[in-house]
């Protein structure tokens, strides 16, 4: 295709609750390493409206106008010189670059390291779906070590990334428990899960024990009183509770920063101690490399996509809004509007 030297994208010029803005901007630009793809759908993710609300500065330094948006897939348009393995025209899906967010605008620049060829039994819809919540559940298991039979609870099982955490899991060999409103006790057993507590009527920490880790989606109250459940040396990692001095010094944060997040997880690592157990926080990280295993297990069968529903690119605002109302059951998508 001739590429436009111009594209619509969904933008904000400051944090805040104020709403998304559909703008004409400036092609991305793309380097030696790059892939530009033009986007055909994108998943929403709670990332997007806490970058938007200014709830992340402390970890990701952004620069206005942003582009919002943290998972596509779409149609390779443009490859840079050192890209040997993508062409202009492969179907493809990815978590952004971190700091390189623009999901929700026609074309996107990617480091071709974190792009992967989409399943090809799932359209771009079904695509885009999985990244972020695949990779999250994949590195969160891989640092809680868990062995085939080890047995994790997984938060929020009916969320966008619990539906497929809790697959992930199956995938690995591991027993799931997840906790969901009453509705939704029969279903989240369809997607594998062993164990279900209806957290509207039960308390999850009086009827789990001897678990080997916890996926917390949750933080607060519901994370420490996770560490209930755990067996000695278990391990929880939350993507929603408070960062840590430790994960400071994984991202190379300023010291004022890492003092801030001690302070603010002392008391998770005190309740961990008490327990005998391990606490840490993950932000996840965009690969092409495991989104390749994602594919493999999407057109195996072993991993399937769960939609809420699909806005159209008009519509972004009030799919982040949906978003932020914390009960989608699965993930919200949109659609990209198409270039003329
Ligand atoms: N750090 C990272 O790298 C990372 C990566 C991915 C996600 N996250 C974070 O993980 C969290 C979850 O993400 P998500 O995409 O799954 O969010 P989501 O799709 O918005 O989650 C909504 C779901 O949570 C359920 N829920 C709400 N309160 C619950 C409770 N007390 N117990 C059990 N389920 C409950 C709701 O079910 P009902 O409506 O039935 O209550 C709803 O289905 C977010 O805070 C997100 O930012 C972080």
């Amino acid at each position: 295709m001739n590429l436009p030297t111009q594209m619509t994208a969904m933008t904000i010029q400051q944090y805040g609750k104020t709403p998304v803005q559909k703008q004409t901007v400036a092609m991305p630009m793309w380097g030696d390493d790059d892939v530009l793809v033009q986007v055909h759908s994108a998943s929403i993710n709670p990332l997007d409206f806490k970058i938007k609300n200014g709830d992340l500065k402390l970890i990701l330094p952004f620069h206005f106008p942003l582009i919002l948006g943290n998972d596509f897939a779409g149609v390779v348009a443009a490859v840079g010189k050192n890209v040997k393995n993508f062409a202009v025209g492969d179907e493809v899906f990815a978590r952004t670059d971190t700091l390189r967010t623009g999901a929700f605008g026609q074309f996107i620049a990617i480091k071709a390291a974190h792009l992967a060829q989409k399943p090809s039994n799932l359209d771009f819809n079904e695509s885009a779906s999985l990244p972020l919540v695949a990779l999250t559940a994949m590195q969160a298991f891989e640092k809680m070590g868990l062995k085939s039979g080890s047995k994790v609870l997984i938060h929020a099982g009916t969320g966008g990334l619990g539906g497929i955490a809790i697959q992930i899991a199956k995938i690995l060999g591991l027993h799931v428990a997840t906790t969901v409103s009453t509705a939704n006790t029969a279903w989240v057993k369809t997607l594998g899960a062993d164990e279900v507590i209806d957290y509207k009527k039960e308390n999850f920490n009086e009827k789990l024990k001897d678990f080997d880790g916890v996926l917390d989606t949750l933080g607060g109250d519901t994370l420490l009183k996770s560490f209930e459940i755990l067996k000695q040396g278990g391990k929880i990692i939350s993507v929603a509770g408070m960062p840590t001095a430790q994960f400071a010094d994984e991202w190379g944060l300023a010291w004022w920063k890492k003092m801030i997040f001690s302070l603010i997880s002392a008391k998770i690592h005190k309740t961990a101690r008490k327990y005998g157990a391990s606490y840490e926080f993950l932000f996840m990280q965009p690969s092409g490399k495991r989104l390749e295993s994602i594919k493999i297990w999407a057109e195996q069968g072993k991993l399937t996509p769960v939609i809420d529903q699909i806005f159209t690119f008009d519509n972004t605002q009030k799919a982040l809004e949906y978003s932020e109302s914390g009960r989608a059951k699965g993930k919200i998508i949109v659609k990209i509007q198409s270039v003329e």
